[in-house]
């Protein structure tokens, strides 16, 4: 493998690609970079700034004048920064989970965060997850997965993540705001979730994330 080469992970929600992401980053001694993150932070701050998500200038000017950054915290873990405010925890809140997707669609949201992105893996290095990074952000990447399983399952790892935080959500709505999520990020005009043509799918329903984990590495060391 050529070692300064990038990774893609794309996939729906709840697929559990943040974990395998940061698993594999940690194997390689690659950066993990959270895309997701990053349209939430701008989600977040339209919430705070009452934006409309129907004033697609609104969003798309909040997105230029926003500060996102990423970093890593004293233990190791991921610190997402708002205009210099650490907002990691706020931007897991369902509230910015039902409007993010509408954030995701604005065009002029999308090209600003995928300059950042395509900036932070200019030197290679990078296990970067999302929705388009296969596709849009890193195209030319030796490694593309694309992780889904079925919304069911999905839907019962997102509520374990949840619960293990203090938040409890009835399952049957989790179910209900995943599909409605994967719906608006499959059928957008733009960057739409789709894998990419040379992306090896793999359905994670029913394999552990060291089995996840294994594949990918086993990718890598071919490639
Ligand atoms: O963690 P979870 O799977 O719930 O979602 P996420 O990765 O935090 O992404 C949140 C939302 O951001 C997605 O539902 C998409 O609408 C959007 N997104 C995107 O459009 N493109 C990306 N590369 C990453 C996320």
């Amino acid at each position: 493998m050529v070692l300064n080469s990038n990774i893609a992970i794309d996939g729906p929600a709840g697929a559990g690609k943040s974990t395998v992401a940061k698993l594999v980053a940690r194997k390689l001694g690659f950066t993990y970079i959270d895309t997701g993150a990053m349209y939430r932070a701008i989600a977040l701050k339209a919430l705070n700034d009452e934006v409309s998500m129907n004033d697609v200038s609104g969003l798309a000017r909040l997105a230029k004048d926003a500060a996102v950054n990423l970093e890593t915290g004293p233990g190791g873990e991921i610190r997402v920064l708002l205009n210099g405010k650490d907002v990691t925890e706020q931007i897991r809140k369902p509230e910015v989970s039902r409007v993010v997707s509408l954030v995701a669609r604005v065009p002029g949201v999308r090209k600003q965060l995928i300059e950042m992105q395509k900036a932070l893996a200019e030197k290679g290095g990078v296990v970067m997850e999302g929705r388009d990074i296969g596709t849009v952000v890193l195209p030319e990447a030796k490694v593309k997965v694309f992780l889904y399983a079925s919304p069911k399952e999905r839907a019962r790892r997102r509520r374990e993540e949840l619960a293990q935080k203090g938040c409890y959500v009835d399952s049957f709505k989790m179910e209900e705001e995943i599909a409605e999520r994967d719906r608006m990020d499959s059928s957008r005009k733009i960057n739409p979730l789709v894998p990419a043509p040379d992306a090896e799918l793999i359905d994670c329903s029913s394999l552990t994330v060291e089995q996840v984990v294994n594949i990918i590495m086993e990718k890598v060391c071919h490639s």
